[in-house]
């Protein structure tokens, strides 16, 4: 094997000084159509927010999810906060949240004064397990957050009855998982709401910020224009002096919810119109890439992904897997020492089980019982990926992986 440095793409993206291979910030750069719609916007949208491009962006979003109603916001944390605001979750209520997560997915619900009950990944799909859901269920639960986690659907339709046996909402969390679907529909629309991240790392990126909450209901959704801005609502004309009381309506029936100011300007709608169409195709790219590194390390019965149910369609937001090295004494550890110092693949470790964190402990939160996770976990490792990586970059980490397994052994 050669120890070249692989320079990524055209951008550096995958190149980190001292490594061979490395995770870029980014999954993609933008295209030049991309980056012309936005300079189109700066220049020619008087408002610059809430106009006609956010409503292009809603209107497209739901076409390409097939969402009931679809409303831009900041981020997927302030699509998360609003859902929990509009689950009527209040102090004393229990949520169920998977524990292996990035911790916005709890955040908003702690806020809302939420006993957070963590649940336990399924041991094959690394997704909530349902019937762990099952058992923590109780009089007190008043909604489920499911987590599409690194693009892989939950099990939906089995939640959602449970959701509903139990009268007990249920939020997705699909900020990892845009165009992820579970035969042909798309998550985000199988429980009451569904949130998305336009993160800078995500497939898609509309500035480094962006987000959509995606609603079912029409009740629900007559809520969210004014939580999402200051209950702030357009006048019935006519008016016979327009400036009277004031230009600003701060009229919208809320039903007693404090609001926010949860918008996103008209280049970051634009910019995620444009990149809507494109997004299948990427996804599949970057499908195609993670199906060749499966079958590239398919006889190192070390390394291990998950299983992708028949009818799943699983967008990788990173290139996920499990190392069991028990059999000669070594893990996880000691593998990614290896890769790094003499491989020079820079893997990133991610979704540390939340419960573990002081911040949830100090808040009370730190109880857990989730044993799935906790053998699982401390053995993960992501390897690098981009949207567009070559033939040779999965070769060449397929075959680091294999050397240091090799080696591993060898020092046993
Ligand atoms: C699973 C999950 N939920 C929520 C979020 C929050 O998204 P945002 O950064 O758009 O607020 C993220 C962001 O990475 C995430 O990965």
């Amino acid at each position: 094997m050669s120890n070249k440095a692989i320079s990524g793409d055209a951008s550096g993206r995958g190149a980190v000084a001292g490594y061979r291979v490395s995770i870029p910030a980014r999954q993609r750069p933008y295209t030049e159509e991309e980056i012309a719609e936005v300079v189109r916007v700066m220049r020619d949208v008087p408002g610059q927010t809430q106009g006609a491009m956010q409503e292009q962006f809603q209107a497209d979003f739901k076409a390409f999810t097939g969402a009931n109603h679809a409303f831009a916001v900041g981020n997927a944390t302030q699509a998360l906060s609003l859902a929990a605001t509009l689950c009527g979750v209040k102090p004393g209520d229990e949520v169920i949240i998977p524990a292996y997560t990035f911790c916005a997915s709890a955040i908003p619900f702690g806020k809302e004064g939420a006993k957070i009950v963590w649940s336990d990944i399924d041991p094959e799909t690394w997704v909530v397990s349902v019937r762990d859901i099952e058992r923590k269920i109780t009089k007190k639960t008043k909604a489920i957050v499911c987590v599409h986690l690194l693009g892989m659907p939950c099990d939906m339709p089995a939640i959602v009855a449970l959701a509903k046996k139990h009268n007990i909402k249920v939020v997705e969390d699909c900020a990892q998982a845009l165009d992820s679907r579970i035969n042909g529909q798309h998550v985000g629309t199988f429980g009451d709401f569904g949130c998305f991240s336009f993160h800078g790392a995500k497939t898609m990126t509309t500035l480094g910020e962006g987000g959509m909450l995606t609603v079912k209901s029409d009740e629900d959704a007559k809520l969210v224009p004014g939580i999402r801005h200051n209950g702030v609502c357009g006048f019935t004309y006519p008016r016979e002096r327009y400036w009277v009381p004031a230009m600003s309506n701060v009229d919208l029936d809320i039903e007693g919810f404090w609001p926010n100011n949860f918008c996103i300007g008209e280049a970051q709608c634009a910019l995620g119109s444009m990149e809507l169409k494109n997004l299948t195709k990427f996804s599949n790219i970057i499908i195609a890439q993670n199906d060749k590194l499966r079958a590239l390390l398919k006889d190192v019965p070390e390394i291990t992904f998950n299983k992708i149910p028949e009818g799943f369609r699983h967008v990788r937001h990173q290139y996920i897997q499990h190392f069991d090295g028990s059999a000669f004494g070594k893990d996880r550890n000691d593998l990614l020492d290896l890769l790094t110092t003499k491989y020079g693949i820079r893997s990133i470790v991610q979704y540390y089980p939340l419960y573990r964190y002081p911040l949830f402990q100090k808040l009370g939160m730190g109880d857990h019982d989730c044993p799935v996770l906790e053998k699982f976990w401390d053995n993960s490792f992501s390897v690098p990926m981009w949207c567009g990586m070559e033939d040779e970059v999965l070769v060449t980490i397929a075959d680091s992986i294999k050397s240091a397994i090799a080696d591993l052994k060898a020092a046993k």
